[in-house]
């Protein structure tokens, strides 16, 4: 038996039973795809089934609030790709359906090689191939390969190698059986090589470079950030703000940055006098990872007697009315902080 027709045997017994693969709806599937771009299958269950009980079609998703798409995306991190989600439900809308191919599935926000594979396939039957972290694990194991995955070369070699093995009347199973082998078998540390359906035609494991491959040419540099936030809290009311266009955190809610004090509040004190005699330092270094950076927030807490002049862009919130706003998972994380 052929290394793909292994696969599909192997996903006939071992395939992962989730709500999404009891459906051909082209936008419960795309909803899927794009929450588990970054985000473990055991996270993104029930993002996907609140999303598909709130926003049960593309068009009520477009008729949303981005604000209300982003608050349901809470806890994922990288919210692009729920502002992408909003626009795409919208060109969708004005499109008329959704686009049944991987051409046209390009054309959406958000919608690259690997979400436009997958929509298509699983959706569509149309063969074309996913490559994904999973199948550049398998196939470069499977086949020996050495070509870097992070280069242009590899991306090359492992679509083109990918495409050559996706049988043309099976595809939807195919693309999910290499991801799922992947996923269960073929994991990146400790893969169940003994138990394995190819492990007789595998060179990684008859060369014991298992841990070897896949290799990758470049090693993401991670920047630190230090960043100082402070809880300001007056007659039961706290301050934040919106972030603005142009970065990550876009459209999300946060708490003041210390450096604001430099500026503004009360005149009776400086940012120094502020964060040494007045706030308490609640907590220091609290570590949240991001894909380039690490950030390494301190959080104090500031009672004021008198409420601080803020920024225009800084809103006066009820204490308890903090679960309306969207907030970054490093704000979410600083509140826990916070005594009742
Ligand atoms: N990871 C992302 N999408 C997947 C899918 N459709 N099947 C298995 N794993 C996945």
């Amino acid at each position: 038996m052929n290394f793909s027709a292994t696969l599909l045997n192997w996903f006939k017994i071992n395939k992962r039973c989730l709500p999404w693969r009891e459906t051909n709806d082209a936008y419960a599937i795309w909803l899927s795809e794009v929450i588990l771009q970054q985000t473990r299958i055991a996270q993104g269950m029930s993002y996907w089934e609140r999303f598909m009980t709130q926003w049960p079609t593309v068009n009520e998703l477009a008729a949303a609030t981005e604000d209300d798409v982003l608050r349901a995306w809470q806890g994922l991190g990288y919210y692009s790709r729920a502002r992408n989600l909003h626009k795409a439900a919208q060109q969708v809308v004005k499109l008329g359906g959704f686009p049944q191919n991987f051409k046209d599935l390009k054309t959406l926000k958000g919608v690259g090689d690997y979400t436009a594979a997958a929509i298509a396939s699983i959706a569509f039957n149309e063969a074309v191939a996913v490559v994904d972290g999973n199948v550049y694990r398998v196939l470069s194991r499977h086949f020996g390969i050495n070509t870097p995955i992070d280069s242009t070369e590899g991306k090359k070699v492992f679509q083109t190698l990918a495409q050559s093995l996706i049988p043309i009347n099976d595809p939807a199973n195919y693309n999910e059986a290499i991801m799922d082998f992947g996923a269960i078998q073929c994991t990146p540390a400790s893969p169940l090589c003994l138990t394995c359906p190819l492990c007789k035609s595998c060179i990684a494991y008859r060369e014991q470079r298992i841990n070897e491959l896949p290799i990758k040419s470049k090693k993401v540099k991670q920047r630190k950030r230090h960043l100082t936030y402070i809880y300001i809290e007056h007659e039961g009311k706290i301050a934040i703000h919106q972030r603005g266009a142009g970065d990550i955190w876009q459209g999300l809610w946060e708490l003041p940055h210390a450096d604001l004090l430099t500026s503004t509040s009360n005149s009776l004190s400086n940012k120094e006098d502020i964060l040494t005699k007045e706030a308490i330092l609640l907590k220091k270094d609290i570590k949240h990872v991001l894909t380039h950076q690490i950030l390494l927030a301190d959080l104090y807490l500031w009672q004021p007697d008198v409420r601080p002049l803020l920024p225009s862009d800084f809103i006066w919130i009820e204490k308890s009315c903090i679960d309306k706003y969207a907030l970054p998972r490093l704000i979410e994380m600083l509140l826990e902080e916070i005594p009742d």
